[in-house]
């Protein structure tokens, strides 16, 4: 069913009449297509579920490459981004091609699920905003980070979980605890693979996240168990490239202070709550979708 919204996102894309934008969309990498695989579950592989999905996918991929500049990020999903390989500006107007043409495309929605759509992607911009303000040096401040991650990945999970319940007829409001959960405990799941994986796995720069700026939610439970010494230390790596030994010491600290496995239980416990969520409602698989991405390593 999935090929059907790759096909979908390829005819919105022709209908622009542009064979460079054809190119330059060929060349995006795919992704796991989490957002599509949501919508296609919760409502079925109908025609409207499909532009849905790929409506969806096509801010979701406009967002990605207006982060990649953003973060200075030359790789994605294992490849060369497209700010890399055709420039900065190449890679700003094929989002906003992208994002526009989905948005003209939710238009032609019921106003309850474009505007579900819409508000989600108000909050996305939001959420990347504060994440590039907390990044100006290191946050131990779990609060702030946790309401980053909701508005800047799972506002638009939220969303997508919702709006495919409104066109199903079923409760919005179990779909949308559905989401968000999900969505938080995939951000929560990103930040321990990036301290947990290699390059290779991860198809971007291993244990960047610290050197970028971003102090994740391991880092500031690392935070909170490290004495005086050591928190001094942690936050002074912020901002920085680090070194072998560095890195060693971070993989070190986090195991012994438990702040990796803290984490993960953070996210874990979201994540039951929305597989119960799910289970409630007899969607098997949507609780399947939940347990696969809690245990993965990719
Ligand atoms: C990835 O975060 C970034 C996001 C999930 C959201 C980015 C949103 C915008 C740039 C707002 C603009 C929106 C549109 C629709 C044009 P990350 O950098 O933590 O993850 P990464 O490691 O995958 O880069
Ligand atoms: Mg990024």
């Amino acid at each position: 069913m999935l090929e059907s919204v790759e096909a979908q996102m390829r005819a919105f894309i022709e209908e622009l009449e542009n064979e460079e934008i054809v190119k330059l969309f060929e060349t995006l990498p795919h992704g796991k297509r989490l957002r599509a695989k949501l919508v296609l579950k919760v409502a079925g592989g109908g025609e409207e579920a499909v532009r849905l999905a790929a409506v969806i996918e096509m801010i979701h991929a406009a967002s990605l490459l207006h982060d990649d500049v953003i973060d200075d990020a030359t790789t994605r999903r294992g490849v060369a981004s497209l700010n890399a390989t055709e420039g900065s500006k190449q890679a700003i107007m094929m989002g906003d091609i992208l994002y526009s043409k989905g948005f003209e495309e939710l238009t032609a929605f019921d106003r309850a699920v474009a505007s579900t759509v819409a508000r989600a992607v108000t909050q996305l911009s939001i959420g990347e905003l504060m994440d590039v303000r907390l990044g100006d040096r290191f946050n131990p401040d779990i609060d702030a980070y946790m309401r980053m991650i909701y508005q800047k990945t799972a506002a638009l999970i939220e969303a997508t979980a919702a709006a495919a319940a409104l066109l199903a007829g079923k409760d919005e409001k179990i779909y949308a605890r559905y989401g968000r959960n999900l969505g938080v405990a995939f951000q929560i799941i990103d930040d321990i693979l990036d301290i947990t994986q290699t390059s290779e796995q991860l198809g971007k720069p291993a244990m960047h996240d610290l050197e970028e700026g971003k102090t994740t939610l391991p880092y500031i439970y690392l935070y909170e168990a490290l004495d005086e010494a050591g928190r001094e230390k942690l936050a002074a790596l912020h901002g920085r490239k680090l070194g072998e030994e560095e890195r060693n010491w971070i993989k070190a600290m986090m195991e012994e202070t438990g702040a990796l496995r803290k984490a993960y239980l953070h996210a874990r416990e979201l994540g039951e709550e929305a597989a119960a969520l799910m289970e409630g409602e007899g969607e098997e698989s949507l609780a399947e979708i939940v347990t696969a991405m809690i245990e993965r390593d990719f």
